[in-house]
């Protein structure tokens, strides 16, 4: 007689071949409809899930981790952002939580730099200039809908882990002078290829830069990291490049910012009431809005639907999966 299969409670719709490994490895209840799950449904999930597979759009917070049954152990996150879990409440209940870090990381930089790109030379503003049928385009001119130079600008990179160093690599061969904040310096050899300028205070860093790119963590300690303070210390003609998590930005601020031309422009992937957008950045020209699709590619979805298999199969194979999260990493 064959093992009961372990059940495996997955919250979103995955790539097909993700989800048919995980139907022969597991007892695996999918969500063919990806319809977000409602906070009932989750904590209904939680309380037989043995291994729970949540996304960005499920808040498995306190509350509802109280509820989950004894047999849950795993939260194996489909993300590398870990946000959208109370890592305290699941370590003190004994849940281990795994995420998916690295195979995201090209494809969020490439977004990164698209975005980079885009923002200072109007890409998204003169696409739909054409788009719009109220438009009569009369052809080149030589003053018309100008942008700015990308090369010899100072690049601020805000959290220079994977993410960010990937950011560098890819901006430096466009001119791009790579300057970064981050907890701790990086390694010699890496400064040293990136030729990246490091600087200890935030503030100093953001009074000087022509682009800034966040690309740190949303944790307690990153929250609202660029306040309307901080905000105020950017040049007024700087932008601001946000692929990581909306939280870190004061998002009212930064809207103000850009309605009152105190910063030049904002290129955002992600918002801080996610799927709300303030109007303000909807409707501004000189912001570039972006559905969250940083690691939007197949490829990505498939390489973290990997990632995560391999952690819950490691897990329960009685190994330390390899993507364990302890929250002093963060
Ligand atoms: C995903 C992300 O879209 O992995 C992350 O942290 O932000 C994105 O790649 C999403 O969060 C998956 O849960």
């Amino acid at each position: 007689m064959s093992a009961k299969k372990p059940l495996v409670v997955v919250t979103r719709r995955l790539p097909d071949v993700v989800e048919t490994r995980m139907r022969e490895l597991f007892d695996a209840q999918l969500n063919i409809d990806d319809r977000p799950m409602s906070r009932d449904q989750l904590i209904a999930a939680l309380a037989k899930a043995d291994v729970l597979v949540p996304t960005v759009t499920d808040r498995i917070d306190a509350g509802i981790l109280s509820q989950a049954g004894d047999q849950l152990k795993l939260i194996a996150n489909f993300g590398t952002g870990v946000d959208n879990v109370d890592l305290d409440t699941a370590r003190n209940r004994g849940i281990i939580v795994t995420n998916t870090p690295g195979v995201l990381t090209e494809d969020t930089a490439d977004m990164t730099m698209a975005l980079i790109l885009a923002v200072p030379r109007r890409l998204a503003e003169g696409a739909s200039y054409l788009r719009n049928s109220q438009n009569k385009w009369d052809g080149w001119s030589p003053t018309w809908m100008l942008g700015h130079r990308i090369t010899g600008k100072r690049l601020g990179i805000i959290g220079m882990g994977r993410i960010g160093q990937a950011v560098a690599r890819r901006a430096k061969p466009f001119g791009l002078q790579i300057h970064y904040h981050n907890r701790h310096k990086v390694a010699p050899g890496i400064e040293q290829e990136l030729e990246a300028t490091y600087w200890d205070s935030l503030d100093q860093m953001l009074a000087r830069m022509d682009i800034i790119s966040v690309n740190c963590p949303h944790t307690p300690a990153t929250y609202h990291l660029l306040s309307a303070r901080r905000l105020k210390l950017l040049k007024p003609d700087a932008y601001i490049v946000n692929t990581a998590r909306g939280e870190v930005i004061d998002e009212n601020a930064l809207a103000r910012l850009v309605e009152t031309s105190e910063i030049a422009g904002a290129g955002l992937d992600v918002f801080e009431h996610e799927p709300a957008v303030n109007p303000k950045l909807l409707q501004n020209d000189s912001v570039v809005v972006l559905p969250h699709l940083a690691s939007a590619t197949l490829e990505g979805r498939v390489d973290m639907g990997e990632k995560v298999i391999i952690n819950i199969k490691t897990f329960l194979d009685g190994h330390s999966p390899p993507d364990r999260v302890h929250p002093a990493m963060l």
